[in-house]
C-alpha cells in the first residue's frame, strides 16, 4: 500500500487503543511532526493517562499544530479520533489554515488491540473501552468521506507492507529558479502567442506545436487559453505541448474552469460562449477535447517559484495563499477578491488586492485587462487585452522587462 502525505498537511490517525497507531508515527514521521494527545496529556499534568485534562490536551495540541501549518509544516496526529467531534475539530483546523486533511484508519481486528493491550507494562487500556471503541469504529468508517478528508487510507492488515511518501503541493515548482517569460490572458489569440513567442526568442515547429529556446527559457502562461470564436485549437495545441515537453507551466483561469465544466459530459446549464468553444474543440479530432479537460484539470491554482520569490496566478493572490491549496485560495486565483455584493449593474464587485499587497514575493498575474502593464507594490497585471484590441504582453524574469504583440483583432478596448 502506498500512502501519499502532501508536504503540508493535516495527517490524522484515526484507531482504537492498540491499533499502532503509534507504533505507525514512529515508523514513518519526524518525530517533530507528530502531535499525540497522550504527550500533550502529560504535558500539563505529567500523566500521559490522565483523560480528565483532555480539553487542555487538545487545546495544547491544536495549538501547536496551529503554529506548525502557519510554518507550512506537516501535522501528524496521534489519536483515536473516533468521535465525530474529533474529526470535526481536525477539519476545521486544516481548512482554517488552507490545508487538507488525510485520514490514516488503522483498522487492526480488536482481538490484535486486545491482545497487545494486555502486554502492555504501562496504560493499559480496559477491555469495555476496546469494545466500545471497536463500536465508534465501525460508526465512524462509513462517515469519513462525508468528515471533509480529503484523502482516506483504511489499513486492514497490521502486517501489511506500507510505503509513506511525500508528495508537493501542486503550486509548488520553488525549485524552479527560470529564467521565464510570463504570458498573459490569451483567450485565442494564436497569431499573437506564435509571434510573441518567436519575439521572445523561441522556435516553434508549426506542424508539431513543439517549442524551444537557446537559453533555456520556459514560459509562463497565465490561464484563461479560449476565446469565442478564436484560434483555440492551435492555441491548446501549443500550450499543451509546451506543458508537456516541460517546456512551459500554466495555472487555471477561471474561463478555463467554465470551459472544463463544459466539456463534461452531459453538463447542462453552461453559459453559451463556453458551450460553442468546446464545441469548436471538435475540430481538434478524436481525444483533443479529453486531452484539454485533462490538461485543464491538471492546472494549478497559482505556482511559486524561486524558492518562493515569485508567484503567478491568473487572478492575483495574497501573500497568506503563498504555497498553499484550498478551495478558497483557487476561488481566489481564478476570480480575484470576489466582495459578496454585486454592483449596481449586477456585475460582481472585485476588491482590489493589491494594492494592499506588502509580500517580499513578486506577483505576475492577468484577468482584469488594463492597456498598459500595471505595477503595484510588488505585484504587475500583464493582461493587456489581446482578445479586445489591446496587445498580448510577456514579462520577462527575473530581468523585469516588458515584451509585446499588438492585437490582430479589430475590436477595441473599452
Ligand atoms: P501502539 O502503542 O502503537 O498503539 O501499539 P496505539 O494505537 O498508539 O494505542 P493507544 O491508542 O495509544 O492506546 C500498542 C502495542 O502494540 C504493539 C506496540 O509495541 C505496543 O506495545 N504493536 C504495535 C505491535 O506489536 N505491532 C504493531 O504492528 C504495532
Ligand atoms: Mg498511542
Amino acid at each position: 500500500m502506498r500512502i501519499e502525505i502532501p508536504e503540508t498537511c493535516v495527517a490524522a490517525l484515526i484507531g482504537i487503543s492498540g491499533s499502532g497507531k503509534s507504533t505507525f508515527c514512529e515508523k514513518h514521521f519526524q518525530p517533530t511532526e507528530v502531535l499525540s494527545s497522550d504527550h500533550y496529556r502529560s504535558i500539563v499534568s505529567d500523566d500521559e493517562s490522565n483523560q480528565d485534562v483532555s480539553k487542555d490536551a487538545f487545546d495544547a495540541l491544536f495549538f501547536v499544530a496551529g503554529k506548525r501549518l502557519d510554518n507550512k509544516r506537516l501535522v501528524v496526529i496521534d489519536a483515536t479520533n473516533l468521535s465525530g467531534a474529533a474529526r470535526h475539530d481536525i477539519i476545521h483546523l486544516a481548512k482554517s489554515h488552507e490545508t487538507s486533511a488525510v485520514a490514516l484508519v488503522l483498522n487492526t481486528p480488536e482481538e490484535v488491540c486486545r491482545d497487545r493491550n494486555s502486554l502492555r507494562e504501562t496504560r493499559v487500556v480496559e477491555t469495555s473501552i476496546i469494545s466500545k471503541q471497536t463500536i465508534q469504529l465501525k460508526n465512524a468508517l462509513p462517515q469519513l468521506s462525508r468528515d471533509g478528508f480529503s484523502k482516506i487510507y483504511i489499513i486492514a492488515d497490521p502486517d501489511e507492507p506500507i510505503e509513506v511518501a511525500r508528495t508537493k503541493l501542486s503550486c509548488n515548482k520553488r525549485d524552479e529558479p527560470g529564467p521565464f517569460d510570463i504570458i498573459g490572458d490569451i483567450h485565442g489569440c494564436y497569431d499573437e502567442l506564435a509571434e510573441l513567442l518567436e519575439k521572445l526568442g523561441y522556435a516553434i515547429d508549426p506542424n508539431t506545436f513543439a517549442a524551444s529556446h537557446p537559453d533555456s527559457r520556459k514560459a509562463v502562461f497565465l490561464g484563461d487559453f479560449c476565446g469565442i470564436d478564436n484560434k483555440n485549437v492551435e492555441t491548446l495545441r501549443l500550450v499543451m505541448s509546451m506543458a508537456k515537453d516541460k517546456m512551459a507551466f500554466s495555472v487555471c483561469g477561471h474561463h478555463d474552469a467554465k470551459l472544463e465544466r463544459a466539456l463534461r459530459p452531459g453538463t447542462s446549464e453552461i453559459v453559451p460562449e463556453f458551450q460553442s468553444i468546446a464545441a469548436q474543440l471538435r475540430d481538434g479530432g478524436p481525444d483533443f477535447r479529453k486531452n484539454v479537460k485533462q490538461f485543464i484539470d491538471s492546472l494549478p491554482s497559482h505556482l511559486e517559484f524561486d524558492c518562493g520569490n515569485l508567484v503567478v496566478a491568473h487572478a492575483g493572490i495574497l501573500e497568506k495563499f503563498h504555497g498553499r491549496v484550498s478551495s478558497r485560495i483557487r476561488a481566489f486565483c481564478l476570480n480575484g477578491d470576489l466582495v459578496s455584493q454585486k454592483s449596481e449593474f449586477g456585475s460582481p464587485v472585485r476588491f482590489p488586492w493589491a494594492d494592499n499587497y506588502q509580500g517580499k514575493a513578486l506577483v505576475v498575474y492577468g484577468h482584469t485587462p488594463v492597456p498598459e502593464p500595471k505595477a503595484l507594490n510588488n505585484t504587475i497585471c500583464i493582461d493587456t487585452g489581446c482578445a479586445f484590441g489591446g496587445k498580448l504582453t510577456a514579462y520577462r524574469y527575473p530581468e523585469g522587462d516588458l515584451v509585446s504583440v499588438p492585437s490582430r483583432t479589430s475590436s477595441k478596448m473599452v
